[in-house]
């Protein structure tokens, strides 16, 4: 993976083979070596490049790179997520004490991007009722490793699978919207399944992060690309074909979207770098997150 991935919170591995899947030149599950076994033919790098990526062609990419980097992820981040708890960033802004969701006890609560459900279970904890919803098959796998009884929904956020005025709330933490094209489809979405007056609060990566490298160090620190640059982030294999996509929007497209989709915007949060957090997670680093902004928090009202 390139060094300027642009990532989200997400594993950085290079291997895009899970521990599901074996490994080229291994017997099948099962069935005795017969023989010498030939030595596994590296995996391809995919090519980082920028370019054009449609709605569908994303969905593709990053269904299958979720499904074949869920173990890894879960296993990297899984303590820091906690089975239970409710973070939005790797800041660690945690809902506990942010409250930007408000009430939840009693209400129907949308997770978008779920993952393994970690905020689901949260909220489940508290008195709400959550249906957690992600496009990785295998992140879902992994909500039913941890168990908590929260109902799971395969679907894409653009298509969202329930009736109108289905939820009172709907939330993500970096869950499907960095990965999406049409961003305003997916806002129009959320508004359709929320009830009026309905929170919808998401996390993303900071706009700002794009201009720099997604370095942990200080060469994460010297701007490298330019803000306004649109162009999505593409891993791609020998093919051409993307295995990985990731959609960068400006601060003001991002607030344009969520006005576009119907909502209002009532808070707008950039979590500051806590002195006790020391951990790095990909491009986010207490040596940045002290300088710039890691992520960005919208808190949104359907009209
Ligand atoms: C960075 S992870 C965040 C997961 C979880 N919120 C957490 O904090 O661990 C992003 C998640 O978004 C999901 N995702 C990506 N594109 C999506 C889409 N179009 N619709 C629904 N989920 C999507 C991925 O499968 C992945 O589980």
């Amino acid at each position: 993976m390139s060094q300027d991935s642009q990532h989200t919170p997400g594993p950085r591995s290079t291997d895009l083979r899970t521990s599901a899947e074996p490994a080229a030149g291994a017997a099948p599950h099962g069935a005795p070596h017969t023989g010498p076994v030939p030595p596994p033919e590296p995996a391809a790098e995919p090519e980082a490049v920028r370019r054009p990526a449609g709605n569908a062609e994303s969905s593709r990419a990053n269904r299958g790179w979720w499904d074949r980097n869920a173990d890894e992820y879960q296993r990297e981040h899984g303590d820091f997520l906690g089975d239970d708890r409710f973070v939005w960033c790797p800041e660690g802004l945690d809902e506990a004490e942010a409250g930007l969701l408000g009430e939840v006890a009693g209400r129907d609560v949308l997770e978008i991007g779920a993952g393994a459900a970690q905020c689901s279970r949260w909220l489940a904890a508290r008195g709400a009722r959550p249906v957690a919803l992600d496009l990785s098959h295998r992140q879902l796998q992994h909500a039913l490793r941890i168990g908590g009884g929260v109902p799971l929904v395969e679907a894409d956020a653009g298509a969202l699978p329930f009736r109108d005025g289905s939820f009172d709330l709907a939330c993500s933490a970096y869950g499907a919207l960095p990965f999406v094209a049409d961003q305003v489809g997916v806002m129009r979405e959320v508004h359709r399944v929320l009830r009026p007056g309905g929170r919808w609060v998401f996390s993303v990566t900071h706009p700002i992060r794009w201009a720099f490298p997604d370095e942990p160090g200080p060469e994460g620190l010297s701007v490298a690309a330019s803000y306004f640059d649109r162009t999505p982030y593409v891993e791609q294999d020998e093919d051409g074909e993307p295995v990985y996509v990731e959609h960068h929007r400006t601060l003001g497209d991002r607030v344009r979207d969520v006005v576009a989709g119907g909502f209002r915007l009532v808070d707008l949060v950039e979590p500051e770098w806590p002195e006790w957090n020391s951990q790095e997670w990909g491009g986010w680093s207490p040596l940045r997150g002290h300088l710039i902004p890691g992520t960005v928090v919208f808190v949104c009202e359907r009209a």
